[in-house]
């Protein structure tokens, strides 16, 4: 499949607009001819971007719109049977990303999503002391919170709680917790990353996504990456994942069939420190998007 790229130029789902440039900082850079492969094109298809708002409920309303119209472009790519490639901007983009893949699939069955994240981004307007929209995406997509971020193609609950993982998170609000305990969705915290390695919880993360879906798809917020990976981010969080780690587990699996898109957000261009987080963006991408599946890769 041809990798789709989207730039999601929206910073006004979180309190530090910065990786509202996080989209046009990797473009520049050249990361579609990094993702380029002899037998794959990569190209940049779209660049959607939020209206710049400042006040709270402001901010809210601009990033529904824009959700709608990421939620478009990414509906349009797999159409055309490409894998969209999303690139942040902030988390609060999954919403229209993984609304338009739940969307998509709704006839032939249920979606799922493995989400790599210091944060549970699962607040409601309710629970969230910031109400920042970025800290809302799982929330929204498990069907809890604002109708703007819950009811995309006029239908809630994208994905089933059983069919979400978390991997990495570290810090985050009781609120969201206690949401995610309800539902029973699976949250791999940073202790059982550190205890098990990385890897072994990305393997079974994507065996019981895999299971029971009939396409899924990843959602990596840089923040889950060790600050000293991923200095760039718009809230870094101290101990977290490194990224040889995340390389090594993640390689070649976009060439899964039942993969069908990916996500990479936060990226705050303002703090990076020599290119590292964008670096660290280029390489998870494109290990990610290697054309050849892990099993292949260790047999060669
Ligand atoms: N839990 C905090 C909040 O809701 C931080 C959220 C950070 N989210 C992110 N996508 N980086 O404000
Ligand atoms: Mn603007
Ligand atoms: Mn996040
Ligand atoms: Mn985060």
């Amino acid at each position: 499949k041809p990798l789709a790229l989207i730039g999601a130029e929206v910073g006004e789902g979180a309190s530090d607009s910065g990786c509202k440039l996080g989209a046009q900082a990797l473009r520049d850079r050249g990361l579609a001819k990094h993702l380029a492969e002899p037998h794959r094109d990569a190209r940049w298809v779209d660049m959607v971007h939020a209206r710049h708002e400042e006040q709270p409920q402001a901010r809210l309303d601009s990033v529904e719109e824009f959700s709608v119209r990421l939620a478009a472009s990414v509906r349009r790519q797999l159409q055309q049977c490409a894998m969209p490639v999303v690139v942040g901007g902030d988390h609060s983009c999954a919403v229209g990303t993984w609304s338009a893949v739940a969307d998509a699939w709704r006839e032939k069955g249920d979606i799922g999503l493995i989400w790599i994240d210091a944060h549970l981004d699962a607040h409601t307007l309710d629970s969230s002391d910031s109400l920042a929209p970025h800290g809302m995406p799982v929330a929204a997509l498990l069907g809890h919170g604002t109708p703007g971020l819950t009811s995309l193609y006029g239908w809630t609950g994208k994905i089933k709680s059983g069919n979400l993982v978390i991997i990495g998170a570290r810090s985050y609000e009781a609120g969201e917790r206690d949401l995610l305990e309800s539902l029973g969705v699976r949250v791999m915290y940073m202790p059982e990353v550190d205890r098990r390695g990385f890897g072994a919880c990305f393997a079974e993360a994507l065996a019981l996504v895999r299971q029971r879906t009939v396409a899924w798809g990843l959602s990596f917020d840089l923040d889950a990456l060790d600050p000293a990976d991923a200095p760039g981010t718009g809230t870094p969080v101290e101990a977290g994942i490194a990224l040889v780690d995340a390389l090594q587990a993640l390689r070649g699996h976009a060439a899964d069939p039942a993969c069908v898109a990916v996500e990479v957000t936060e990226y705050n261009p303002l703090h990076d420190v020599d290119h590292r987080t964008a670096a660290s963006a280029f390489a998870l991408l494109s290990a990610f998007a290697r054309a050849e599946l892990p099993e292949q890769a260790l047999a060669a």
